[in-house]
């Protein structure tokens, strides 16, 4: 079989990694192939902690894929995320070359002389993403696309992605050992951008918030840009602590209490009711009213929105959201949700679907918790000058591939368990740091 450029995108999330390996169709739109997800305890709002569970994590869901669509997965563009990723402004100025007709090759040179600009700063951190904000070709201003402009001198602003060395290659580590290349490393906002917003919204200004298990993504697009992001540590796992603790329940009983009756706004509880509690662990089953669940959700909701309206409102960019807010992520997925953001920024929100990307595939696309890995597979066809292209593929076998490595995986995760229990102790001790 022919070496095809497929798309893959890897989203090692806090609580689930996945998988999407997509093509363009003829009229190219992304069609998925194959995806696949698996459960993932390695993170801790989404830094790596535990190198072999996140590696064990990402061989699971790669095993799937590679079995469901009989194909062999080489590279990936891997979702980054964290609070040690960070963005800084910068600017270029550069002469245009001597044709007076602006070419790549002026884009090239500019882009590399506003990451010039930067970096020295601070030997801890890499550049991710270079991304253009505006150029002004002697005059004209507002560009997103100059080439073919004339003029003498390109000048403008970018907006530069850092992350953390040491953070980014724990990430490469995971990714290497379960076998796969780095193609590509995306800004998680950047990925959420390609996925869920229409051009219409990313120039009248439209901030994306996706609530993850250990993180809250934020970015806002404006003029056809990304211009601000943030990454807040409180997210949609803290709402299943809240209920641990409110509830008087272990973690995983929470979670079931908050997907099976979770709402996020007080307003649209109906007649109230008792929701049984299953006893265990020295209790007997009890009941507890679902208002007061809806309480516990809503406070914890409530906390996050705020906490992203007064970033936004610090940035300086609060005014400039003209076309609303979309969620993304499995805690857009609660009930409610829209209503209690509508109620906290005053603003038009809708749920982020990535679903303009999908060619009518059997696949279940519509996921708001998809959309960074649809998003993902979308930047790797991009062609915008955010960075690294190298296409992240995967090729079709002919035979059957052997069953998934479930023992190997059980293997790793086994061995030398006394010192494992030391390391993860001291990595749990570094996570709370
Ligand atoms: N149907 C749902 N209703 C409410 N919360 C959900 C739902 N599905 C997933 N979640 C929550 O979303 C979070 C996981 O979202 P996800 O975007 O997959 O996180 P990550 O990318 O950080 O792994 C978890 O806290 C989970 O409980
Ligand atoms: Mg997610």
């Amino acid at each position: 079989m022919p070496e095809t450029n497929r798309a893959v995108g890897l989203d090692i999330g806090t609580t689930r990694v996945c998988i999407v390996v997509a093509e363009k169709d003829e009229f190219g739109k992304l069609k998925v192939i194959a995806k696949g997800s698996s459960h993932s305890d390695g993170l801790r709002r989404a830094t790596v902690v535990n190198i072999n569970k996140t590696s064990a994590a990402i061989k699971t869901a790669v095993a799937d894929v590679e079995r469901e669509a009989s194909l062999v997965i080489h590279g990936v563009n891997v979702a980054l995320s964290g609070a040690h990723v960070h963005c800084i402004e910068s600017s270029s100025e550069i002469s245009i070359n001597q044709s007076g007709i602006v070419n790549d090759s002026d884009v090239h040179r500019f882009l590399e002389k506003a990451r010039a600009n930067i970096q020295n700063l601070d030997v801890n951190h890499e550049v991710i993403h270079v991304i253009p904000q505006e150029f002004i070709v002697d005059d004209q201003g507002r560009l997103l696309d100059p080439i073919g402009m004339a003029g003498t001198t390109m000048r403008g602003t970018v907006y530069i992605v850092v992350g953390l060395k040491t953070r980014i290659r724990n990430i490469r580590q995971c990714v290497e050992r379960a076998g796969l290349k780095i193609g590509a490393l995306t800004f998680k906002p950047v990925a959420l951008g390609m996925a869920v917003i229409k051009e219409r919204e990313k120039n009248g200004g439209v901030m994306i918030i996706d609530i993850g298990g250990g993180t809250t993504e934020v970015a806002l697009y404006l003029r056809g840009a990304i211009q601000y992001t943030e990454v807040l540590n409180v997210a949609a796992n803290d709402i299943t602590l809240d209920i641990a603790h409110g509830v008087d329940v272990h973690e995983d009983v929470a979670e079931e209490l908050k997907l099976q009756y979770g709402c996020a706004d007080t307003r649209l509880n109906g007649k109230d009711e008792d929701i049984v509690i299953p006893g265990g662990e020295g209790h007997s089953q009890r009941t507890f009213p679902r208002s007061s669940l809806t309480v516990i959700i809503e406070a914890r909701m409530m906390e996050i929105f705020e906490l992203v309206r007064d970033a936004l409102i610090g940035s300086g960019y609060y005014e400039d959201i003209n076309a609303g807010v979309v969620l993304t992520g499995g805690g857009a997925l609660l009930t409610g949700v829209v209503e209690l953001a509508r109620l906290v920024f005053g603003l038009d929100v809708r749920i982020g679907y990535p679903e303009a990307l999908s060619a009518g595939s059997q696949c279940d696309l519509y996921d708001p918790m998809d959309a960074t890995v649809m998003g993902l597979v979308a930047h790797v066809y991009g062609g915008n000058y955010s960075g690294d292209h190298s296409f992240a593929t995967a090729r079709e076998v002919t035979k059957e591939l052997p069953p998934a490595p479930v023992e190997d995986v059980l293997v790793v995760q086994e061995q030398g368990v006394a010192w494992k229990k030391v390391v993860d102790g001291l990595q749990d001790w570094w996570a709370k740091l």
